[in-house]
């Protein structure tokens, strides 16, 4: 016990004046549209009755969690609610039409290479097997949202070019020309933080926060269709999962 509370001393605990000033700031967030500015630092100290280092811890807390977004010499807005991911075997275009947003993909590079000991076992095929990788930068309303890479078996998609990526999803190509239908697959989620070429591609600082999804996914008939690396904006994503208890069985006695 003794120990946790030295080693959260500096974060926003409950019940301390920083998270009160927190709450206070989300309550001022949530009347604001997204790109309002905020009351200055000065401002706030007097509305909220705190001080100035409470007051800026705070927003520091509401920046790094993408409430709030600081522009140098302008001042502190309210930044574009990040985009809630559930866990579910869709795809990207599906993901941003569902929320009202226009899909958008850039095809990046598409090359054939041998699959190698690595990904043969991943798609299940021979080292020798040609296979399509395809790097993807995925956009909703224009933004940046993600880089995919994407192995499929060439067998499986012939003639798939990149211009095709860019007017269609990649699922209903896969369904509408190839007659394949994406069933299940595994994904797995790490934290991690965008290289140099990832940062350049999404606009983004190098080293910032992001979320790897790797997702292997099958076919109707349980063979592998795709392998994809995604590297999502930790700024722009949550993941989100519904959660639903199993009734306790209640001891039957006799
Ligand atoms: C998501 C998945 C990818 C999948 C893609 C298909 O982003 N992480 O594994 O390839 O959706 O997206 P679309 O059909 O929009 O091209």
């Amino acid at each position: 016990m003794a120990t946790n509370a030295k080693t959260s001393s500096s974060s926003t605990r409950p019940g301390t004046k920083q998270s009160e000033t927190r709450n206070s700031v989300l309550d001022l967030i949530e009347q604001l549209d997204v790109g309002a500015a905020i009351p200055s630092e000065r401002q706030l100290c007097m509305d909220l009755g705190v001080s100035r280092l409470t007051v800026r811890a705070a927003l520091d807390d509401l920046v790094r969690d993408g409430m709030l977004i600081r522009r140098h010499g302008s001042g502190t807005f309210v930044s574009e609610p990040k985009i809630a991911q559930e866990l579910t075997m869709t795809s990207f275009t599906e993901d941003m039409v569902r929320r009202g947003m226009v899909p958008g993909s850039r095809t990046l590079d598409l090359h054939v290479v041998p699959a190698g000991a690595h990904l043969g076992r991943l798609l299940h095929v021979s080292p020798s097997e040609p296979v399509v990788i395809i790097s993807r930068l995925r956009l909703a309303d224009r933004e940046t949202m993600a880089i995919e890479t994407l192995h499929v078996r060439e067998s499986l998609v012939p003639g798939l070019a990149p211009d095709d990526l860019e007017r269609q999803s990649f699922y209903d190509i896969l369904q509408e020309r190839y007659g394949l239908e994406i069933v299940g697959g595994i994904q797995t989620i790490e934290p991690t933080v965008t290289n140099e070429e990832e940062s350049d591609a999404l606009g983004v600082p190098l080293h910032s926060p992001a979320f790897l999804f790797e997702r292997t996914t099958r076919a109707a008939d349980g063979g592998i269709v795709e392998y994809v690396r995604s590297i999502y904006r930790g700024d722009r994503y949550k993941l989100v999962t519904e959660l639903n208890r199993r009734p306790t069985r209640s001891r039957t006695t006799r």
